[in-house]
């Protein structure tokens, strides 16, 4: 929205927020020492005329010239403690430390994807089974951390190794590159299931069977990804029909290897 958008907003309505501050500034703020303040996008002024009120020197910048006469309105007695600026914040930021607080709510900012490193090329893995698997690394970058994936394109639409590594923002994407690929070429230099003696469907290779899971988003029912190759729900079952009698651990653990440091992880 341009200025003109902001301004029409005010002006379409007598008064659009509270007039209170936001709790979260008030949590924050209350016990700090009175400084200099920036409020970012103040619309109608509560969070600017609230420290104001407590000492601070407040400098409240809106696009909109309706926000800022009924913000300066609305606070007659913070006048001295308060500068009503009219600016776009994002064509001139305010300059950098020089506020000892900076409170911004609600304040739109356009949204500007990352610039992600440029992904290695594919890698090429031969399973034990002699069938050749090429994954292609797919970066991501999440508001938590940055996810490096390896994942075999297929023809079949769910088939497919998949592996992910998740880490800081900071972390190394080569480093990552290569340990999401060192998962990769363990996993599928093993084989959890092997033709059935008879007939058609599988059988374990082992007393262990490791895969992804696949839920159908429109009701039907969920599949396994054993070996890199779609089993039905029916599939699995047969496989371990030759364990009857034994009791059974089903384990769901995480797809996707997290090292992020543990502050990243406890936010
Ligand atoms: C959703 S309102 C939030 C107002 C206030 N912070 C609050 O929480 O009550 C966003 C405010 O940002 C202002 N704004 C939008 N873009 C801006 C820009 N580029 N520079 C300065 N202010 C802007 C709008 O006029 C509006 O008052």
């Amino acid at each position: 929205m341009d200025t003109h958008s902001w301004d029409e907003m005010y002006r379409s309505r007598e008064r659009v927020f509270s007039g209170a501050p936001h709790a979260v500034l008030v949590a924050e703020a209350a016990a700090l020492p009175p400084g200099r303040a920036l409020d970012v996008g103040c619309g109608e002024g509560a969070d600017a005329s609230w420290p104001a009120g407590r000492g601070w020197q407040v400098t409240a910048v809106d696009i909109a010239p309706t926000a800022l006469q009924r913000a300066a309105a609305a606070a007659p007695d913070t006048a001295g403690h308060v500068v009503w600026t009219r600016a776009d914040l994002t064509a001139a930021p305010p300059p950098a430390g020089a506020f000892d607080l900076v409170s911004v709510h609600y304040f739109p900012l356009r949204y500007q994807p990352e610039r992600l490193p440029v992904a290695p090329g594919p890698v090429e893995v031969v399973g034990l089974d002699g069938r050749r698997h090429v994954l292609r690394y797919r970066l991501w970058r999440a508001p938590t951390g940055i996810s490096v994936r390896l994942v075999e394109e297929c023809e079949g639409a769910d088939d497919g190794f998949e592996f992910a590594v998740f880490s800081d923002h900071d972390a190394d994407v080569d480093e990552l590159a290569v340990r999401v690929r060192a998962e990769a070429e363990a996993e599928i230099a093993r084989c959890y299931v092997e033709p059935a003696l008879q007939g058609a469907g599988w059988r374990l290779t082992g007393e262990e069977i490791a895969g992804r899971l696949i839920a159908d988003l429109e009701g039907g029912p969920v599949r396994v990804v054993v070996d890199g190759r779609t089993l039905s729900w029916d599939e699995l079952g047969e496989a371990l029909a030759s364990y009857e009698g034994w009791r059974f651990r089903l384990a769901i653990d995480a797809s996707l290897t997290d090292v992020r440091s543990d502050a990243a992880k406890a936010q």
